[in-house]
């Protein structure tokens, strides 16, 4: 799919060949699907809507799950199945504390998805129901987003304190703030969610509006980046000039620093800093399926704070924006359908080769960790092998 001519002699790696759904007849039905990166945390869906004893479903990776809030506060995250016969358990009811099926009753404690009660058992009967699980995956509430640890297939229950990799959080760098999320649903796989996400030269094309960006603004630019672990950073660097929002923290007086990290499996994050005054986002671009995926953004700033309507002004602007991404993404994934060979030039497009080859170098350790006894992250290897300077214009 991708042909990775690099002209320059620094070519870090060979880009994963995404592969591509087709039906019986060999006609491709959607984008061509991602492989997928397991044993790590995904954001699947708001918990404002886990209130009064709603069970709500997502979906992640192509696993359909139910999720609700038991009456302590603790989110939980289950296999929308029942192991019985596999009808949703959100068909069911919930009561708080326990999930009950609705074919035949079986009760979940839903945390740990231990069965609690078989209500078609007899005094006849040896059976203990306690022995019996649904799946139940991990699941912990940061930023609003409920965050569920998706295993790999065939890889078991996964014991609470075995996870090896901390829940995703965004960093924010005082007690009082103000926050906003957006979301917006992709009709591509991750490797297209994600590429987009970090492709420095759409910029001038895509988000053209008077408030942002204008063709005309399109400048060559200079950018050091340095390799972080599972990722890239782009180096503190005084922020684009010609970008309106940007302009605005200046009225502070003081100089403004940004600094964006990209990590695996799917999160970007970006730090802006103005003296005490900070703004903070998280991105993250989810598999829904191997071939959709969906944007999320939790953003936290304490930049005028004491302005009224910033939160509802801001977040009309950045919906605005996460749109302008969607329509094309949507307009690409009709491309897409043809499954026609794609391109990664240059220094614009080399955040998107590192980002290959890192999620390449992890499948491999993982791979390899699977044939080991103890299921550990390895070490994969990182394709930068120091800081490097990158030059495009946009
Ligand atoms: S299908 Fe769920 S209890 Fe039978
Ligand atoms: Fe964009």
């Amino acid at each position: 799919m991708f042909d990775s001519r690099c002209i320059r002699p620094q070519c870090y790696c060979e880009p994963q060949m995404p592969q591509v759904t087709t039906t019986e007849t060999g006609v491709p039905i959607q984008g061509p699907s991602a492989t997928l990166i397991y044993d790590d945390w995904y954001p699947a869906l708001r918990t404002d809507v886990l209130r009064g004893g709603r069970l709500a479903t997502a979906m992640l990776l192509g696993i359909p799950l139910v999720l609700g809030r038991r009456k302590d506060g603790r989110v939980f995250a289950m296999r929308d199945s029942c192991p019985h016969r596999g009808i949703p358990l959100s068909v069911g009811w919930f009561d708080g504390e326990r999930v009950t099926c609705r074919y035949h009753g079986w009760e979940f404690e839903p945390c740990s998805g231990q069965c609690a009660v078989i209500p078609s058992l007899s005094s006849h009967d040896h059976l203990d129901a306690t022995k019996i699980y649904a799946t139940a995956y991990p699941c912990e509430e940061r930023d609003g987003h409920a965050w569920v640890y998706v295993p790999s297939a065939g890889s078991g229950r996964v014991a609470e304190g075995a996870i090896p990799r901390a829940v995703p959080e965004l960093k924010k760098f005082g007690p009082r703030y103000r926050t906003a999320f957006l979301k917006a649903d992709l009709p591509c796989n991750v490797d297209h969610g994600i590429i987009g996400l970090m492709d420095p030269a759409h910029g001038p094309f895509v988000h053209q509006a008077w408030w942002w960006r204008s063709r005309a603004s399109i400048r060559e630019k200079t950018k050091k980046f340095e390799p972080i672990p599972e990722g890239f950073r782009m180096s503190a660097h005084a922020p684009s000039g010609n970008s309106a929002p940007y302009k605005l923290l200046g009225v502070y007086g003081q100089p403004v620093e940004t600094t964006i990290d990209f990590v695996l499996p799917n999160r970007r994050t970006e730090m802006i800093r103005c003296g005490e005054k900070w703004f903070s986002s998280l991105t993250t671009v989810t598999p829904v399926t191997a071939s959709t995926c969906r944007i999320d953004v939790v953003a936290a700033w304490n930049v005028f704070y004491h302005v009224p309507f910033v939160t509802p002004v801001a977040k009309f602007f950045g919906a605005k924006f996460v749109r302008q991404d969607q329509v094309t993404m949507m307009q690409q994934a009709e491309g897409l359908k043809h499954n026609p060979s794609l391109m990664l030039i240059d220094d614009a497009d080399k955040p998107a080769k590192w980002y290959f080859a890192l999620k390449q170098a992890r499948l491999e350790a993982a791979s390899r960790d699977s044939q080991v006894s103890e299921a550990r992250p390895g070490a994969p290897r990182h394709p930068m092998d120091g800081p490097v300077e990158l030059h495009w214009r946009s």
